[in-house]
Order: C-alpha cells, then sequence, then structure tokens
C-alpha cells in the first residue's frame, strides 16, 4: 500500500507534520517517507490480511510534499486516527516508533500543525499573557524574573530571604530553580510558607505586586497536593519541569482548574530537540505546552547561555503567541545566562511581551542581590525608554558595576 500523494490537498481537519528525513538501509526518501507515515498511523513493515480496504480508506494518512533539496517532507494525517485531548496518544503515533526505524538513519520533527476540532479537545493556558499582565498590572514592559542561586543548598529561611531581596531590588517574580523541590534542606511546604511571608512584606514595602513561582515538580499525586498547597496558602503560581514530568503529568494540572498560573521549564528537552538531523523541535514542544495549558514557557533566549539559533527562538515566540483558536497565547520566558549587558539585544530581537529571568546575573552582582535585580531593572527601564545601557549608567550605579563584571559576556 503507498502513503504517497503528491497531488493530494490536506483537508481541514486533517494534522499535518513536517518531517526532516534522512533514509536509511539504502532506502529511498520515498520508501522511508512510506514507512513513517504507515508506522505512525495503522501500517507495519508488513502488508497485513486484517486491513480492511474501509479502514485504510477512512484513516490512511498521506505523504503530499517531499522536498528532496532539503530533505523534508509532509505528512496529513486525517484527525479521527487520534484520541481528543489525549496529548500522549497524539505523540505515541506521530512521535513514537518511528524515531528508532531502520528504514531511516535520521528523522526529525519539525512543526504539527493541529486542526481547529482537536485544538478545541485542550484546554489551552488559563491566564495567559493578558491574564499574568492583569494580575502582575504590568502593562507594556519585560517582567522581570529571577531563579534563587544556588540551584540548591540554601534552607528555608535563606531562599526567602534571597527572595525578598530581589523583589525589592525590582524583580517582579521569583522561582525556585529546576532542581529544586523537596530535598531535606529545603523542604517545599516549609519553603513556600516562608517565601510567601516574604513575599507580603515585599509588595508592602514596594506597593508592587509579586509572585513567587514555587517549583511543585514530583510524582503526580504528590505534584497535585503541592499544587492544591500552594493555592491554599496564598501563592499564585507554581512551576513544573514539564519534560521530566511529562505531559500526562501537566495537563492532571493543569485539569485541577486551580487559580494558580503554571510556568513551565523544560529541562531536558534539547536531548531531543538539539540535534538538527534527529528528534523532535523545540517549536513542537511549545505548540504542545500551549495546547496542554501552560501559561509560561521557557523558549531560549538567541544570546546567554543556551544553545538555539535565533531565528528558532523567534518563531517558537510566534507560534506562542499568535492567533490559535480557542487557545490563549503563552508568556515567552528568556532564561539562562543572561545579564544586564544582553538585556537591550534581548528585547530588540524577541519584543517587549517577554519575561526576562537572571540568576547568575542578579545574585553574582559583586554588591549582592538587590543590587542585582536593581540593575537587571535598570537595563530594562533604559531600553524601555530607548536609551543606550552605556549612557543610561552614568545615573544608575548598579547598572554600571554589573557592566563592568560581565563586560563581553554571553554574546
Ligand atoms: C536554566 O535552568 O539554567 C535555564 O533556564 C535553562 O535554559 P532554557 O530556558 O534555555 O531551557
Ligand atoms: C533557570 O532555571 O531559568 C535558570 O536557572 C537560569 O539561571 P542563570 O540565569 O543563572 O543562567
Ligand atoms: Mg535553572
Amino acid at each position: 500500500m503507498t502513503y504517497i500523494d503528491l497531488n493530494y490537498t490536506p483537508k481541514g481537519d486533517d494534522l499535518i507534520c513536517k518531517f526532516y528525513i534522512e533514509p536509511g538501509n539504502g532506502s529511498s526518501i520515498e520508501n522511508s517517507s512510506n514507512d513513517v507515515a504507515a508506522e505512525s498511523s495503522i501500517g507495519t513493515w508488513t502488508e497485513i490480511v486484517t486491513m480492511e480496504p474501509e479502514i485504510a480508506k477512512k484513516l490512511k494518512p498521506r505523504v503530499f510534499e517531499i522536498d528532496k533539496s532539503r530533505n523534508e517532507i509532509r505528512i496529513a494525517y486525517p484527525s479521527e486516527l487520534f484520541e481528543y485531548g489525549n496529548m500522549p496518544q497524539i505523540l505515541s503515533c506521530v512521535a513514537g516508533n518511528v524515531f528508532g526505524m531502520k528504514s531511516v538513519r535520521n528523522l526529525r520533527l519539525l512543526d504539527i500543525e493541529f486542526p481547529r476540532e482537536l485544538v478545541k479537545s485542550f484546554k489551552g493556558p488559563g491566564f495567559g499573557i493578558q491574564g499574568i499582565r492583569k494580575i502582575l498590572r504590568i502593562k507594556e514592559r519585560p517582567l522581570l524574573g529571577t531563579i534563587i542561586k544556588p540551584k540548591v543548598g540554601l534552607n528555608s529561611e535563606k531562599h526567602a530571604r534571597v527572595a525578598y531581596e530581589s523583589w525589592v531590588g525590582g524583580c517582579d517574580i521569583v522561582k525556585d530553580d529546576e532542581n529544586l523541590t523537596n530535598q531535606r534542606f529545603n523542604p517545599f511546604r516549609e519553603r513556600v510558607k516562608k517565601t510567601l511571608r516574604m513575599r507580603e512584606r515585599a509588595e508592602d514595602e514596594t506597593g508592587d505586586v509579586k509572585v513567587y513561582m514555587p517549583n511543585i515538580t514530583a510524582e503526580t499525586t504528590e505534584m497535585i497536593r503541592r499544587a492544591k498547597f500552594v493555592e491554599e496558602v496564598g501563592g499564585r503560581y507554581v512551576m513544573i519541569d514539564i519534560i521530566t514530568c511529562g505531559f500526562s503529568a501537566l495537563q492532571s494540572i493543569r485539569d485541577l482548574d486551580l487559580k494558580i498560573v503554571i510556568h513551565a521549564h523544560r529541562a531536558m528537552h534539547a536531548a531531543f530537540t538539539r540535534n538538527r538531523k534527529h528528534g523532535i523541535s523545540m517549536l513542537t514542544i511549545a505548540k504542545i505546552s500551549r495546547l496542554i495549558g501552560v501559561d509560561q514557557l521557557h523558549i531560549g533566549t538567541a544570546v546567554g547561555k543556551m544553545e538555539g539559533p535565533r531565528n528558532e527562538v523567534i518563531s517558537i515566540k510566534d507560534a506562542l503567541i499568535r492567533d490559535f483558536f480557542n487557545i490563549k497565547p503563552v508568556f515567552p520566558v528568556c532564561s539562562g545566562g543572561l545579564h544586564p549587558g544582553l538585556v537591550p539585544e534581548l528585547m530588540r530581537i524577541l519584543g517587549n511581551d517577554i519575561i526576562i529571568q537572571a540568576g547568575g546575573g542578579i545574585h553574582g552582582h559583586p554588591n549582592g542581590t538587590e543590587s542585582g535585580a536593581m540593575a537587571m531593572k535598570q537595563a530594562i527601564d533604559a531600553a524601555m525608554k530607548g536609551i543606550s545601557l552605556e549612557q543610561y549608567k552614568d545615573e544608575h550605579k548598579e547598572l554600571e558595576i554589573a557592566l563592568r563584571k560581565w563586560a563581553g559576556s554571553g554574546k
């Protein structure tokens, strides 16, 4: 049976996947594409006698585009192949066995276009960019966040103290690091209570709204308990390591419909997004996360410590904010190796609808956390006013010191 039909025009309710493909085992691009279409839907390695013609008629996908110059193909899948609202099932089809077949040497899922009915079966973000801006009462500028450093090691008391200094220095957001959860030296519940108490103090002193994003990452039922606890004690946010927890666990949290914003950290994504020839693109991960319902997602920085080409980071940002049927826009988060000197360039590339986070770039300030937060905020203010940092630093000594410390790093 052939799945290749270059004359096929996709229907409105088809799900379309774009793959990069390199044939393996001496196969042609046509044969490998055929194998991918079969294995990701109704077929297997050989013809089968149980394949009734009606099954193929109803559920057969079509390889409708083969671009040999780029090794890219597109496959249209009838939406009946999929269980609505079930992301693991969708991925077990189009991002499952296919990556391990001998018939492909390399295979990368570059993009998925989801049809309207499938999109409508997911909740999407509960808050999205507008909802978050409303909570924080910040209309236009990027939000400023920090990650408490050291990543792990502080006790809950010291953690709360560093959070307080970050907020009064000018951070809107304080978050745990991806590997801080409920270790013995810093128990989750104790940390949340103490840090939220400090949040209130910082709010009283500054008159601004401040938020804390405790990392609830754990086994799903425990994670649900932690999310409910955060809501009970007055938290407004939780953070989840969505790749290590899995999409199903993420959906369990989203389906609680708590009045809590969900911040998504993507630690481990690069195990399958980084290789340009094989795996799954970060763009695909971003679309999936938006459908399930994260409110904020790490997208890379284009500058800073983490790998990720500039045009790719821009396309991920665009996918998070563009109109997408009933699904709200997700706040893109730029985090990893940022410091004040990189802020104007980052805002020039990605605009103002971003969350800028710095860990080392705040807690590494020679005069301490509060000055570090001030310097980051000054860099954002300067960029918003269209004033160069070189000029702005003359009257902002925290910024001046930060620029001196990190001159030339991370570009
Ligand atoms: C970190 O934890 O250091 C970074 O946020 C990871 O970077 P990413 O945002 O590019 O995933
Ligand atoms: C994160 O989790 O986003 C980070 O830990 C970023 O930390 P950095 O600013 O020190 O790279
Ligand atoms: Mg981190």
